[in-house]
């Protein structure tokens, strides 16, 4: 119908002007990320579902299902906007790819800022802050003192991630394994075939509560800003962040993410 084209048109209009009233910045005026998100009516969150206790596979009411603190705070941000929550699981080394070719809105996966990603994705603000560290088999705990014990060693780390790329900057005297879950990297542990994993404190802590064989190392590692624990969005997505970084405001007022992370350590997780 004409009378309806025209009131698309009209509508179009109205968000354009909207939108330049709204953005001080002159990039380019493709429809906003958030307006798109309420559109459809859902939030696609990619995650990978392998980092206990931010995003993990659960039974749940007898379903499998992904939960974690992650989740929780994904789903708070759904709820902001007034949308559903979808979670879509993938490997790690795929989840900013999938914000970066749009089959994703947002991806919340433990993920840590770096400068490098900051040049293709817009981030939130940081929602929570910590350490990596060395969870290795009990007894090479204390030999593992410092990084300079990981000379000649086998050091895992994870396909994609932030301790990738710092293991190969700083840690070059080890042997760095990239593999693509953070099971299987455990599992290589436990067999003895990588003496190390690098990992996110909470990550090391809930392994360490469930094997008895396992430790995290003596070595220490600096909490650096590229511990920030950051959500990736796609680049230009001015409206969005902030919607987004006004519920990690509330959340970081709240000390509510430390709550997410113990309540998610309840779940059971399912390999
Ligand atoms: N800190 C890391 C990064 O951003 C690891 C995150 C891994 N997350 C996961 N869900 N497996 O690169």
């Amino acid at each position: 119908m004409k009378f309806n084209k025209i009131l698309t048109l009209a509508a179009t209009v109205v968000a354009g002007l909207t939108l330049a009233a709204c953005s001080s910045s002159t990039t380019e005026s493709s429809k906003s990320t958030l307006d798109a998100i309420k559109e459809k009516g859902t939030l696609v969150a990619a995650t990978s579902p392998d980092y206990a206790p931010f995003e993990f596979q659960a039974l749940v009411d007898g379903k499998n299902e992904v939960v974690g603190a992650d989740i929780m705070l994904a789903q708070k941000i759904a709820d902001e906007l007034g949308v559903k929550l979808e979670i879509s699981p993938m490997n790690f080394d795929n989840v900013l790819t999938s914000v970066q070719n749009g089959k994703a809105d947002i991806a919340i996966a433990g993920i840590s800022y770096s400068e490098e990603r900051a040049k293709t994705f817009d981030f939130s603000e940081e929602y929570y802050l910590i350490s990596d560290v060395l969870l290795v088999n009990k007894d090479k705990a204390d030999q593992i003192k410092d990084t300079n014990a990981l000379a000649g060693l086998n050091l895992a780390v994870q396909k994609g991630s932030t301790q990738e790329t710092y293991a190969k900057e700083n840690l070059s005297s080890a042997k760095i394994v990239s593999l693509t879950l953070m099971g299987e990297a455990v599992n290589e542990l436990k067999a003895g075939k990588v003496d190390a994993v690098l990992m996110d404190s909470p990550v090391a802590a809930g392994y360490v509560s469930q094997n008895a064989d396992l430790a995290i190392a003596k070595a220490e590692f600096p909490t650096i800003d590229e511990n920030s624990k950051v959500i990736a969005l796609p680049k230009g997505s001015a409206d969005l962040k902030a919607e987004i970084d006004k519920v990690i405001a509330d959340v970081k007022a709240k000390g509510e993410f430390d709550a997410f992370l113990e309540k998610a350590a309840t779940y059971t997780a399912v390999e």
